[in-house]
Order: C-alpha cells, then structure tokens, then sequence
C-alpha cells in the first residue's frame, strides 16, 4: 500500500449533498479559493471549455429554484456551469465534484443540482449566456445549517450500496 492519508479519505468520503444553509453569506475569499480548485481541474484533451457563473443574486437563486434547481433558492451562492456543449459533459460533472469538494474544504456545505425543462433556456436568457451554451449544474453553497441537519433522518450505511455490489473484480 501507498501512504495512506486517513484524512484525506475520510473528507472525500464524506462529501455529502447539503441543502440547509443559514443566511449566512460567503465571503470572497472562500469564494475565489473554490473557483481556484475548479478552474485546475483537469478536462479531455485540457480543452477548459466549461466556464462559471457566480449567483448571488437572490432574485437569480430563487429562479434557479423555480427552474427545478431548488437548493439554489436556500443556498447564499450558486455557481452555475456553462459548457461548451453536449460532448463536455463529463467535464462538467468532474468540475462540479471539484467545486464541492473545494467548498467542502473551505468548511461549507454544497449540493450539486439540475435546472429541468425551461430552466436552461431561461437561465441562459436571464444571465447573458450565448444560446449555443449548455448550462444546466449549479453547485448552491453555503453555510451548513447544522442544526436543520441534525433534524434530517440519518444516512447510515444503507444510503450506498455495498462494495460487493458496487465493486467488480475483473468482471462484471
Ligand atoms: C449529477 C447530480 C445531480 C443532482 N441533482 C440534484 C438536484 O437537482 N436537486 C437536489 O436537491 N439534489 C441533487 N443532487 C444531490 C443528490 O440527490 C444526492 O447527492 C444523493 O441523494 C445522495 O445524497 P448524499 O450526497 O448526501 O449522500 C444531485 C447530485 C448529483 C451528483
């Protein structure tokens, strides 16, 4: 085995979608360390083609809401991804993992969400994002209201499969 980093392993395992947050705002700070972290994440052929928008708006957040994104509406910031195209997709969804990673580390709490049916659309005319666009993930952030958390039913281990399930050793 490699050196093990307990620490490491147990932040990336405990990454989980958090969508109570207090009114808290975010600082810039914290804000410009996240976008650091997403902006080095690595893309097919170093093609960089997804770009972010920073909503702080409430007005925008409570439109991403009623787009289908709702943690946006609670959320004291949402990022929203905007991608090339359809073929960045797995792009995207590493960027997004990474901003939640990185909020996670700047000790705050993220849900990665999806604008449905006319959201995109709408989203795109609202803030200026050319047509041709896909921007549909917004990771909302904030600060965890731990206390709304405490309140929620417990994960447990039965929230994932188990590994034998997950997990296939040289054939499915
Ligand atoms: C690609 C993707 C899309 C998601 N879309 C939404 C969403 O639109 N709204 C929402 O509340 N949560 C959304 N989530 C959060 C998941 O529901 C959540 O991660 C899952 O239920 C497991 O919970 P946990 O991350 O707390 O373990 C999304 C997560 C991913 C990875």
């Amino acid at each position: 085995m490699g050196d093990v980093d307990e620490g490491n392993l147990k932040f990336l395992r405990g990454l989980r979608a958090v969508r109570e947050f207090t009114p808290e705002p975010v600082d810039e700070a914290s804000l410009k360390e996240i976008l650091e972290v997403g902006r080095w994440t690595s893309t097919g052929g170093n093609r960089q083609g997804t770009e972010v928008v920073v909503v702080r708006d409430r007005g925008t957040l409570q439109k991403f809401a009623e787009w289908g994104a709702r943690p946006g509406g609670a959320s004291a910031v949402s990022l929203l991804l905007v991608t090339g195209s359809e073929q960045g997709v797995l792009d995207e969804g590493r960027y997004a993992e990474r901003l939640a990673l990185a909020a996670r580390a700047c000790g705050l709490g993220s849900v990665i969400a999806t604008l449905k049916n006319e959201g995109p659309a709408e989203a795109k005319k609202l803030l200026g994002i050319p047509e041709e666009k896909r921007a549909v993930v917004i990771v909302a952030l904030g600060h965890t209201d731990r206390e709304a958390r405490k309140a929620l039913p417990k994960q447990g281990p039965a929230a994932r499969k188990p590994l034998e399930e997950f997990a296939h050793w040289d054939k499915f």
